[in-house]
Order: C-alpha cells, then structure tokens, then sequence
C-alpha cells in the first residue's frame, strides 16, 4: 500500500520532473510516456505518482488526494494555494507570465478583451493598473485571440518568445518574472506523514542546491 501519492504535472514539467525525481531514488515502474495510465507504482513500494494536467494538480493535493504534487507557480498564483504548502521551488520550467498584443499594435486604451486561462490573476493585475477589462476564458492557443480579434490582448506564460513571434505577437507587460516549478503538500499530510514527506522534500532540496551551484 502506498503511503505517498505525488501528483505530476504532464508535459513540459513532466520531463524535467522525473530527473530530479531518480535523482532522489524515485522511479516509475513503466515508461510514463509511453503508458496511457495515469497511476504509477515505483521502485519504491511507499511511494505512486499521478499524472495530471497541470491545472488540476492542486485541486488533487488540496483535497488530499495526492499528498504532494509538482505544479508551476503560474498555476498555482491561479489557483489561489487553499490547503497548500510550497516548501521548495524546483527551479524548474523557468518561464515568465506576461501580457501580449499584436506586434507593432500600441496597447488599446479604454476598455479591453484579455484573452486567458489566467483569469483570476490577469483580473488582479489589470485591476491594479486600473485598467478597465473583460476576460474571456481559454484552455490553450491563446495566440490566435489577438490574431483573430476575438481580444485585445492576452494572458499566458512566456518562454523563449517563440510561440508569440510565430503568430505575430510581442510581450508587454511582465506579471510575474520568476515561474517556475514548486513543490506542493497537502496541509494535512505534512502533519500525519511528516516523517515520510520531510525527507523527501530535504532531498530534492539538496540536489536543487547542487543543480544551481
Ligand atoms: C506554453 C505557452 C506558450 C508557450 C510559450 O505552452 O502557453 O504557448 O508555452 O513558450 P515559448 O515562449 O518558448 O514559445 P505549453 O507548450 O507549455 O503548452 P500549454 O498550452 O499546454 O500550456
């Protein structure tokens, strides 16, 4: 019987998540890639990971489902972190979550359409600039929404700007400048399975020390 479940964020976060993971002696049992299971025992016999997508990673540790999980801070700052500890930050899947508009487009004055999945924290951030805005709720492709005029701008994470390029965007304005991956814990399980999740959290710490240095 498992004692820890550890939810994983699928995709990107995904590949830098099970080096680090090894590192600290963690291994699925079967090639997560290849397999279309979402539940996965590992070499060790206390320890199954979930694989999720990142949105729904910290609904699953608030609720105690998982124990611990790996979420990137943007979805996290979205989620509002209820019934969530972030103990360490992976340093993982850097990115930056910005504002975007049609290249060579000045910024729209009055009020605007922000195209997002970002809503609860783009309603913040425009909100305290006191710019006056309607958010339209999307799940991916958010590029497309200045293209195709269904906003003015738009809400997403930032990598190395390639995707905005591609589609004729540029970067605006930074939200937040240091997204990366973050270990969560469920409230709760911190206190009943401390002594199984604080080691765990000391060890990847160390070798996130020794990655940076
Ligand atoms: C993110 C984001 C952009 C892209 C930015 O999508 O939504 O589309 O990465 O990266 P870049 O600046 O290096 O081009 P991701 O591929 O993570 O998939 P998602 O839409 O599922 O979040």
């Amino acid at each position: 019987m498992s004692e820890i479940t550890i939810a994983l964020t699928k995709g990107r976060i995904l590949k830098e998540t099970l080096p680090l993971l090894a590192a600290v002696g963690i291994s699925p049992s079967e090639d997560i890639a290849s397999s279309r299971k979402l539940l996965f025992d590992t070499n060790r016999e206390d320890v199954r990971l979930l694989v999720l997508r990142g949105v729904d990673v910290p609904t699953y540790v608030q609720f105690g489902a998982a124990d611990l999980g790996i979420s990137g801070k943007d979805t996290l700052l979205e989620h509002g972190g209820d019934g969530l500890y972030e103990p360490l930050d992976l340093g993982i899947a850097r990115c930056k979550l910005m504002t975007a508009g049609l290249k060579g487009r000045p910024a729209k004055t009055g009020r605007i359409r922000v195209a997002t999945k970002y809503v609860n924290v783009a309603r913040r951030f425009y909100a305290e600039k006191s710019q006056q805005a309607d958010f339209i709720k999307l799940y991916g492709a958010m590029e497309l929404a200045p293209v195709l005029a269904l906003a003015d701008e738009i809400v997403d994470v930032v990598d190395t700007g390639n995707t905005l390029k591609a589609n004729g965007l540029e970067p605006r304005e930074t939200i937040v400048g240091n997204i990366s991956s973050r270990v969560i814990v469920n409230k709760a399980a911190m206190k009943t399975k401390y002594r199984k999740i604080k080691p765990l959290i000391r060890q990847l710490g160390k070798i996130v020390a020794e990655r940076g240095a």
